[in-house]
């Protein structure tokens, strides 16, 4: 069964930071727990964001994300492009419900290379060097082996260490064609292992997020309140004596 005390402890230091203020911390975000990273998977409800996200990379980014110097025209057909029936998609959410880290995990749609598929994935600049990348590679080999993967390949310019080093790190082959690199990492068969801790991080990530619309809504409450009781005293301190 997966409602395990792990289960709950996993919910409970995920969803433990989201009452508090976003009001109150306006600065960059603290780093985040070395237990786990609620990554979850994303529908087609959440298109828009994954393209606000995409947007808001800078042209080096872009550069790097996509191996072309991406226009935002260019973005915005990728995203409606995106077949989430087929592929999967995987995101981290902030408590501002910014989507900070997006990953994509297309499968071959050549039916000669059905045990194959292609990881791409972009951080925001601001919460870089936390672990999302890697945890999100690591979310999606095991996502791919539980759907049968067996080589997962990641296209990476060869400037781009920090991508290489996180394939490289999984134990991926990297090979190295001028400024391009192509790095593939064989996959071992899912096992229970695999599709239990996926299923419970999937879990536990659709938590936190609900968590996080909650908090997000209620503070956006309070801030209403807020206007309202300062209207109010402006409005009595207008009258006169
Ligand atoms: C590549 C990218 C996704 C990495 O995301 P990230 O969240 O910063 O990566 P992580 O924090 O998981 O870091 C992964 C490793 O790289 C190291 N690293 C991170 N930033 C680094 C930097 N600027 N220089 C050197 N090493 C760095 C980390 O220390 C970590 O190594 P470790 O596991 O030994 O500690 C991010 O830089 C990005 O979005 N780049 C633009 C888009 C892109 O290049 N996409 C990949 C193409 S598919």
């Amino acid at each position: 069964m997966v409602s395990t005390p792990k289960l709950i402890k996993a919910s409970y230091f995920a969803g433990k930071d989201f009452f508090r203020s976003p009001l109150l911390t306006s600065g960059p975000l603290p780093a985040p727990a070395a237990v786990m990273v609620p990554i979850r998977s994303l529908g087609p409800g959440h298109a828009e964001r994954i393209a606000r996200h995409l947007l808001s990379l800078s042209a080096a980014d872009r550069y790097l994300r996509f191996g072309y110097a991406a226009n935002d025209d260019q973005i915005q057909r990728y995203v409606d492009s995106l077949n989430f029936e087929r592929d999967d998609i995987f995101g981290v959410y902030n408590r501002r419900l910014e989507l900070i880290a997006v990953a994509h995990l297309a499968f071959a749609v050549d039916p000669d290379f059905t045990s194959c598929a292609e990881f791409g994935v972009s951080v925001l600049a601001k919460v870089r060097g936390r672990g999302y990348g890697a945890r999100l590679f690591d979310r999606a080999v095991m996502h791919a082996r539980n759907e049968g993967v067996q080589m997962m390949f990641i296209h990476a310019l060869s400037q781009n260490t920090v991508m290489l080093n996180i394939a490289r790190k999984a134990g991926a082959s990297i090979e190295r064609e001028g400024s391009e690199s192509e790095a593939y990492l064989r996959l071992p068969p899912a096992d229970l292992d695999s599709r239990m801790t996926e299923m419970i991080e999937e879990r536990v990530a659709q938590t936190d997020y609900r968590l996080k619309v909650q908090a997000y809504q209620f503070w956006d409450f309070l801030r209403m309140m807020q206007e309202v009781r300062r209207g109010v005293r402006e409005a009595r301190d207008r009258m006169p004596m």
